[in-house]
């Protein structure tokens, strides 16, 4: 039987199928009749098709992604659906996409050009929709499949994933619209492929992030975290111990992955290419070569298990103690192991320059000690979830590698904040197995692993003693709390829906 990865996306006639039954299904029919009814009032038309993904909780595994390393994350109920109508040749050629949150998302309006250049200094949440347009036909051209003339499109998306939460809602739009592109051409393509692409779509939007968001979004099975390897793309499900429930909640601070990029997220991506260079560099490789060859930390990775070998060790962290300042560099430090300009090693990156104007200077040891031990972490999680200890043992070790993998996003990988900090500290003192801050960072959720029957308790601590001084300075609403704090079962993937 072929891999569930290499299948193309699902096509149901019913919802059933990815939302199973009770309230979940009964939530879903009201969307979906919603979405028709907005569709129909909007541009006069039904809808041809509907495509939904998830948004997604990373159970651990955090900024490795880009590095080439496993993540291990779980899709979550909350999804983004898209509805759409492909204009006949005839009819005008423009992309017109509403939102049924008029009211947060107004009406976005773009040529039918899949050549089209997105305007990064102006965002608007239609981009993410175009990222999408136009990574399917790049994709669609690369494999030589004839998809016809571009004309003119009708969207109206409902998302349900809270943004700027580190739950990837940029992702889950981004898949439904391009699989809703898709479906509407009438084409589907495996869902390794659809990731990838997705993935490389998405960095139209000038983050360079890894293909975890998508990749999950995409390839969920209800039921499963997955194991999400990378070059190539595979997915292994993993079966999380039935005693424990991930309590996903909010820190309440945004955290806007697009706009602070310069600072924060590819700053880290180009800290840690800097990394892998001058590892490279001090391991025997010529300057030049570990410029032209060496992209992410996993391809040095072999030089410093090398290394860690020939003094009795198999730790790649080794090396890192060895080769790597822990006083942070400056750009001209670097430049005389490079013996390269930073602006020529990246002339090819616009958003990696950006990040080069903005830097000060750039902490190499730390950056690069995180992925090599972040990356462990998440096969120590996917062994011990797969060993025959008891469940007791089992939760707690999960937890411990939960926390120790917070310990190195906070410390040595700079990608958390005060509001976080509290968060994750509230949650063990309730009892949480362990907690840590999930998705990109500086910002958004945490996820906290808790015993099955302790979650209503736990839940309603975190209200009193994190959300509740948060509703006194009206923050938030208090009936909207299920929105900031909730349990999550892992949830099922990309599906197009046609009635
Ligand atoms: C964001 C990116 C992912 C990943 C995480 C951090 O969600 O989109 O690719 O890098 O941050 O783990």
């Amino acid at each position: 039987m072929a891999r569930h990865e290499e299948l193309p996306v699902p096509i149901f006639t019913s919802l059933e199928p990815v939302y199973g039954t009770g309230s979940q299904l009964e939530e879903a029919e009201l969307r979906f009749n919603q979405l028709k009814s907005e569709f129909i009032e909007f541009f006069g038309h039904s809808p041809d098709i509907y495509a939904r993904s998830p948004g997604r909780v990373n159970l651990i595994g955090e900024h490795i992604d880009y590095e080439g390393y496993s993540v291990l994350p779980m899709a979550i109920r909350q999804d983004s659906i898209v509805a759409i109508r492909k204009h006949d040749v005839s009819e005008e050629k423009v992309i017109r996409i509403a939102n049924v949150n008029s009211d947060k998302y107004s009406v976005c309006t773009y040529p039918a050009d899949p050549d089209q250049e997105i305007d990064l200094k102006n965002h608007r949440w239609g981009h993410y929709f175009i990222c999408g347009y136009k990574g399917f036909y790049e994709y669609a051209k690369s494999k030589a499949i004839d998809v016809g003339e571009p004309v003119g499109l009708d969207i109206v998306v409902d998302g349900i994933v809270p943004t700027g939460s580190g739950l990837s809602s940029s992702a889950a739009l981004v898949c439904s619209s391009t699989i809703a592109i898709m479906a509407a051409f009438d084409v589907n393509f495996p869902k390794k492929e659809l990731a990838q692409l997705t993935c490389e779509c998405e960095r139209h939007i000038g983050t360079q992030s890894g293909g975890m968001d998508q990749a999950i979004s995409v390839m969920a099975q209800s039921g499963f975290a997955e194991l999400i390897d990378f070059n190539p793309i595979r997915a292994t499900d993993v079966q999380l111990p039935a005693g424990g429930t991930f309590v996903i909640a909010h820190s309440l601070a945004e955290s806007q992955k697009a706009v602070t990029a310069a600072t924060n997220y590819n700053n880290r991506v180009v800290e840690c290419r800097l990394a892998a260079i001058i590892l490279a560099t001090k391991l025997g490789m010529k300057p030049q070569e570990a410029i032209n060859t060496i992209k992410t930390l996993s391809d040095v990775e072999g030089l410093c298990v090398s290394f860690a070998a020939s003094h009795g060790s198999s730790d790649p962290l080794l090396a890192i103690k060895e080769f790597l300042n822990e006083e942070p560099y400056s750009a001209e430090d670097i430049e005389k192991i490079t013996e390269e300009k930073l602006e020529a090693i990246f002339a090819n990156s616009p958003s990696s320059l950006d990040v080069l104007r903005a830097a000060k200077y750039f902490k190499l040891h730390q950056r690069a000690a995180h992925v090599y031990s972040e990356a462990k972490r998440v096969h120590s999680f996917k062994d011990t979830v797969s060993s025959n200890s008891s469940e007791e043992d089992m939760l707690k070790k999960l937890g411990n590698l939960m926390n120790d993998s917070h310990y190195s996003c906070s410390v040595l990988y700079e990608c958390s904040c005060p509001e976080l900090e509290e968060l994750v500290k509230i949650c063990r003192d309730n009892g949480a197995f362990g907690a840590r801050l999930t998705g990109a960072g500086w910002g958004g959720c945490a996820v906290a692993l808790v015993k099955e029957n302790a979650v209503p308790q736990f839940i309603l601590n975190l209200k009193e003693q994190f959300f509740q001084s948060r509703i006194d300075k009206g923050l938030i609403n208090k009936k909207d709390l299920g929105l900031y704090v909730f349990a999550s079962k892992p949830s099922s993937g990309a599906a197009i829906v046609k009635f």
